[in-house]
């Protein structure tokens, strides 16, 4: 892991930004993974500065999300489809034939699941976005989740659902299940960028970066991926060995 760290938020989505736009102009057509929560709001808000400016274009880009939340309407404020239509997608212009974002039907899970599948299968994520759980997880890829694993329904620990209480209100009200591409699908990427910010994820990326590679720590697997950038603010990089 190439370990990047920068002096505080706003650098962190900066640098993460450079990145994604040497990509897009490089390969205008590429395929990006992207991922939802709090840490990559920055990155998108950088992304969408730079296509206002004609310095990047969205316009042959493909997207794959990580992650959507089971038995959510996707006009509901918390679904990620939601989150990356307010974001990124409304900013930018993008073709919607060209956006995927997994869903699970009620009824239909299994399905669902393949399908999501059998399209990250025929398509080559160029690049990943990914953030980090407390405990861990990739995607919605908990503790304990083989790392073989492909696509997809998770039972969301409970350390998932009381940090993202916050956007719900209360726990109860947090979807208990969720779609996502497995441990194997984020392996297969070309390219990985994680990023973390704040305090609160320091102890997480000290396990990520000092720790060993275990199932129990689902990020722990990035470390024997040929190619990925951990671009980390000072904050969460403040409890690493110096
Ligand atoms: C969520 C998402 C992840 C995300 C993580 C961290 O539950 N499924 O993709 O990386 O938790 O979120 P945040 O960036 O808000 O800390």
């Amino acid at each position: 892991m190439n370990i990047i760290i920068c002096e505080n938020y706003q650098k962190a989505s900066q640098k993460s930004a450079v990145i994604i736009k040497k990509l897009l102009k490089l390969k205008p057509n590429c395929k990006l993974g992207l991922a939802t929560g709090s840490t990559p709001i920055g990155l998108y808000q950088e992304l969408i500065r730079a296509s206002d400016n004609n310095e990047i274009s969205f316009k042959d880009v493909q997207t794959y999300n990580l992650d959507e939340y089971c038995n959510i309407s996707i006009d509901n404020e918390q679904s990620y489809y939601y989150f990356m239509h307010k974001n990124l997608f409304h900013h930018i212009y993008i073709n919607e034939r060209n956006v995927h974002i997994p869903f699970a039907r009620a009824g239909y899970e299994k399905e669902d699941c393949m399908t999501y599948n059998n399209l990250l299968n025929q398509n080559q994520v160029d690049l990943q976005v990914l953030g980090i759980g407390t405990n861990g997880h990739i995607g919605f890829n908990e503790p304990n989740t083989s790392f073989e694993q492909e696509t997809f329904i998770v039972d969301l620990d409970l350390q998932t659902r009381l940090d993202n209480q916050r956007f719900f209100g209360s726990l109860e009200a947090v979807p208990t299940k969720a779609i996502t591409m497995g441990i194997k699908n984020i392996m297969n990427a070309k390219h990985i960028v994680l990023i973390a910010s704040g305090v609160n994820k320091a102890k997480t990326i000290k396990r990520l970066v000092e720790g060993s590679i275990s199932e129990e720590f689902p990020a722990s697997i990035l470390k024997i991926h040929p190619n990925v950038d951990l671009i980390i603010d000072a904050d969460a990089a403040s409890e690493l060995d110096k």
